[in-house]
């Protein structure tokens, strides 16, 4: 696992998790430990979106890391896609962690706001399923009807005085819709740097498809982290797994 660090403009030093997808967090938590972020932005795909032994309590896979982080620092978690398969039994589990869960809401942390954008695959799921009854449907859910992105709540938390950082774990969501928007700080996981680095380059993204341009690093607001697990059928190829580190540039 790679450490990388920005000094950027932010009042909070910030730990940037993303796609940790169920594997284990021993390193990351040396990490963190070592360095003593002020908060965790836990930045989606904490699950691997397989369908879970009890159907009801797919959160209790990842409970133990949640509660680890919230030992660490306060944190704040948003829902990436992989977070499909959490039932309102599972949202409520991983509230009980002391994790701050922002799932399409944003809250205030001691004179900065942080917000949740939930991945479309979760909204699309959660529409269908109420509509259709059906828990696990056999068409996953990426398939289904695109999800019109949220804009009440993202108006709300813009209209907020203050420094405001924004969990999305799709980065192809930044030109789409944010990068207009008064946000300081937009997290972002999901590309898992493009899986295979050449030339340090992406060469493939979910949302972007080949040769992807938001993999990994800063661009204009938007940090993305190139993620935390090795899970996708193809290996990663001279990509490691990262974590990172968001500083203050004045201290
Ligand atoms: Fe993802």
């Amino acid at each position: 696992m790679q450490e990388t660090t920005y000094k950027m403009n932010t009042p909070v030093a910030i730990a940037l998790l993303a796609d940790l997808h169920e594997r284990p967090a021993g390193p990351v938590f040396d990490s963190l430990r070592t360095r003593r972020p002020d908060i965790i932005c836990i930045a989606g795909d904490m699950f691997q979106g397989s369908l879970p032994d009890n159907e009801d309590l797919a959160a209790e896979r990842v409970v133990p890391v949640l509660k680890t982080c919230a030992a660490i620092a306060p944190t704040f978690l948003s829902l990436g896609n992989h977070e499909w398969i959490l039932s309102p039994k599972d949202m409520q589990l991983l509230r009980s962690t002391g994790v701050h869960v922002l799932d399409n809401c944003w809250m205030e942390w001691q004179g900065i706001f942080i917000g949740g954008i939930t991945s479309a695959v979760v909204t699309n799921y959660r529409r269908y399923s109420s509509v259709s009854g059906e828990k696990y449907p056999k068409n996953p859910p990426h398939i289904m009807e695109r999800a019109k992105f949220p804009k009440t709540w993202i108006q709300d938390f813009c209209n907020q005085s203050g420094f405001k950082i924004l969990l999305c774990h799709h980065p192809e969501y930044y030109p789409r819709y944010l990068a207009d928007l008064p946000i300081d700080l937009v997290l972002s996981g999901h590309a898992h740097g493009g899986q295979w680095r050449i030339f340090n380059r992406g060469v493939f993204a979910p949302g972007q498809g080949l040769f992807p341009k938001l993999t990994s690093g800063v661009h204009d607001r938007l940090v993305i982290s190139r993620g935390l697990a090795n899970t996708a059928p193809f290996p990663r190829f001279f990509n490691p797994t990262e974590l990172v580190y968001i500083e203050p540039s004045v201290t």
